[in-house]
């Protein structure tokens, strides 16, 4: 079957209440889904039913069936099966449009990436190997330094979060580098700035460090926010830098820009046949263990893309202990096990009546199967 989601970490996001005017609940989540075109809507051209594609859809995705405007779908070429197509479309069209249409990458320049472990921190890696020379520095949780290693993920420098990496960086390069790419927001967009060499460029495409605990929280959205410095426009005139901002969901859903997107697509698409890029998957979980996939990119320990595929079974879950039942399942128990029983008692009942009738009944009744027997001789012969 050729169904696959991919679980991205704005799905966290939306989840936490992080993110501007979230539809009313109850909604679906998810923003990516490989499938089949089961039905066309009226006046659509270019897809016909049975059609392989993956599609980028605001919310909805995480479902069996998902209708999804045309212009935020895309044919998958027959080189790509639906777990690699969930796994590549949002994660490698957003590090593309990053590294070669925002911080325009050329040979020999270095790079700074955030969260470089997750779905779209392997796509930038990955996608900047594919231009001599680069030179990679990448911040993860220590965590996963050792797996990313293991993995031989063509990171040139693997730095902590958390630590000084800015010092680390100056001390491999003093100058700085040429491109950040920041997901996490907050003071990493300071030190980002300060690390840039003369004309390098800073991008700004999340705000990861909104999500603190297990809730929203207004408190982190805001220390956000006022830990930015504001930089003046004379500035960057002076200083030869670049300030930039990326956001896919806006430039889709909200600024017209799905012709872009879909150029940068194709381009993800051709990479791929080419082989010159192949996603990093994590983990694929059953659609009803959504809850624990989440929790795991929550928790820090996802290495690449979590992939959600509704045809795996669910994991088994240990049973529940009867004394964790609520009063009204009790209730129900209690009820359901009487009438049980009370069923049985008069089933009982009506056995022992059974047998009490045939003992009281003739003798020659009992050879009433004999005496069929005898008919069906007499028939016979
Ligand atoms: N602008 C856009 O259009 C766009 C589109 C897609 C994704 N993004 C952004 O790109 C970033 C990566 O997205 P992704 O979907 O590939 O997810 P991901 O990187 O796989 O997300 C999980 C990782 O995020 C890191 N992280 C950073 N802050 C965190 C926090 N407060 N709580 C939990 N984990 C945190 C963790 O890695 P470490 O601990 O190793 O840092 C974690 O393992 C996100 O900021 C996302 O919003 C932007």
């Amino acid at each position: 079957m050729y169904i696959c989601i991919g679980l991205n970490f704005q799905d966290l996001m939306v989840r936490q209440g992080a993110v501007d005017s979230p539809p009313k609940c109850p909604f679906i989540l998810g923003f990516e889904c490989a499938g089949e075109i089961e039905q066309i809507g009226e006046g659509v051209e270019g897809f016909a039913i049975g059609d392989k594609v993956v599609a980028l859809p605001e919310y909805r995705a995480w479902a069996e069936l998902v209708a999804v405007p045309a212009k935020y779908v895309y044919k998958c070429p027959d080189e790509l099966g639906p777990l690699d197509a969930a796994a590549i479309t949002m994660n490698y069209t957003v590090a593309y449009i990053l590294l070669f249409e925002l911080a325009g990458l050329s040979k020999g320049k270095s790079l700074l990436v955030h969260s470089v472990g997750g779905g779209v921190g392997q796509a930038i890696v990955q996608l900047a190997r594919t231009v001599p020379d680069v030179v990679v520095f990448g911040v993860c949780s220590k965590a996963k330094h050792e797996a990313l290693k293991a993995n031989n993920s063509p990171i040139d420098h693997l730095l902590e979060r958390g630590s000084d990496y800015s010092s680390e960086i100056r001390k491999v390069q003093p100058d700085g580098v040429d491109i950040v790419l920041d997901c996490l927001c907050g003071e990493e967009c300071n030190r980002g700035y300060s690390l840039l060499k003369p004309m390098g460029k800073y991008i700004l495409y999340g705000s990861s460090n909104v999500v603190t605990g297990e809730t929203k929280s207004f408190f982190s959205a805001a220390r956000s926010w006022w830990q930015v410095d504001k930089v003046s426009p004379i500035k960057l005139f002076e200083e030869n830098r670049t300030l930039s901002g990326f956001n896919l969901r806006r430039l889709m859903y909200q600024q017209d820009g799905s012709d872009f997107v879909r150029k940068a697509v194709e381009n993800v698409f051709a990479l791929y046949k080419e082989g010159k890029i192949k996603p990093v998957l994590d983990s694929t979980w059953a659609l009803e263990d959504v809850a624990e996939a989440m929790q795991k990119m929550h928790d820090r320990k996802n290495i690449g893309k979590i992939i959600l595929d509704p045809s795996l079974e669910p994991k088994p879950k240990p049973a529940t202990p009867a004394k964790g039942k609520s009063k009204e399942d009790k209730k129900k128990q209690s009820s359901e096990e009487k009438k049980d029983s009370e069923e049985k008692k008069e089933d009982e009942k009506k056995e022992e009546k059974k047998e009490e009738e045939k003992k009281e009944e003739p003798a020659t009744n009992g050879d009433s199967a004999g005496d069929s027997d005898s008919k069906g001789k007499e028939n016979s012969s």
